[in-house]
């Protein structure tokens, strides 16, 4: 995205690049909500290694989309911005998302996790069940102006399912297909 910026091969750069790192925040949530469904149905343990990175990279793409927004939208007028923000509804439920996503990454070190203490932690990140639907919702509601439905149901169907796997296997209490992983260091300890 940067270098087809910089090179001038965009007709519409702002544009290109806030649905581009839009698109590739929702990828990582969805990536990210996926890691422990596949990990229960294939047992590959090692998955959960890779959630933080994961998880990391959705922050690291919000961030560069909400730069893009206050940067390239508003030129770092907070004030204009925060209009902005309250006065568009698709952006204030993006904005919300985004704030909630901040706690998330901040507390994703071992330090932090050894300091909240494993059950806090998890309560904390099941924040990630509210995030994802306001993601949904903030692309659903950005599309429907243009009467474009096709990608969010796409998207929003993955989210509904991948997070609906978790509440049955939550509610059933049904154990994973390979071997319970090995008591979760602070760094593989998960929610859901
Ligand atoms: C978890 C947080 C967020 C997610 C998952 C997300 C996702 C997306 C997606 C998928 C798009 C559409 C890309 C496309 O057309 O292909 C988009 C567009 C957009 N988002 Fe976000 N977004 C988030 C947060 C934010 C925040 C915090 C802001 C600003 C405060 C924001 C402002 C916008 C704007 C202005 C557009 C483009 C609208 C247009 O081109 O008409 N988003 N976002």
């Amino acid at each position: 995205m940067a270098y087809l910026t910089v090179s001038g091969q965009l007709v519409e750069p702002l544009e290109h690049i806030t649905r581009g790192t839009g698109d590739w925040t929702l990828y990582f949530l969805c990536i990210t909500l996926a890691v422990t469904p596949v990990r229960k149905l294939t047992g590959l343990n090692w998955l959960l290694k890779l959630r933080r990175e994961v998880g990391l990279f959705s922050f690291f793409y919000a961030f560069l989309h909400f730069m893009t927004f206050l940067w390239f939208d508003h030129f770092f007028d907070v004030a204009e911005m925060w209009k902005d923000v309250v006065k568009r509804p698709f952006i204030t439920v993006g904005f919300i998302a985004f704030v909630l996503l901040i706690p998330l990454a901040a507390t994703s070190t071992n330090a932090m996790i050894r300091k909240l203490g494993g059950k806090r932690w998890q309560w904390l990140h099941r924040l990630i069940y509210i995030i994802a639907p306001l993601g949904i919702l903030h692309f659903w509601w950005m599309k429907a102006a243009k009467h474009n439905f096709e990608q969010p149901i796409i998207f929003g169907s993955i989210v509904a399912l991948l997070l609906a796997m978790r509440l049955y296997w939550k509610f059933t209490k049904t154990p994973p297909a390979g071997k319970t992983p090995r008591a979760a260091r602070p760094a593989d300890q998960v929610s859901g």
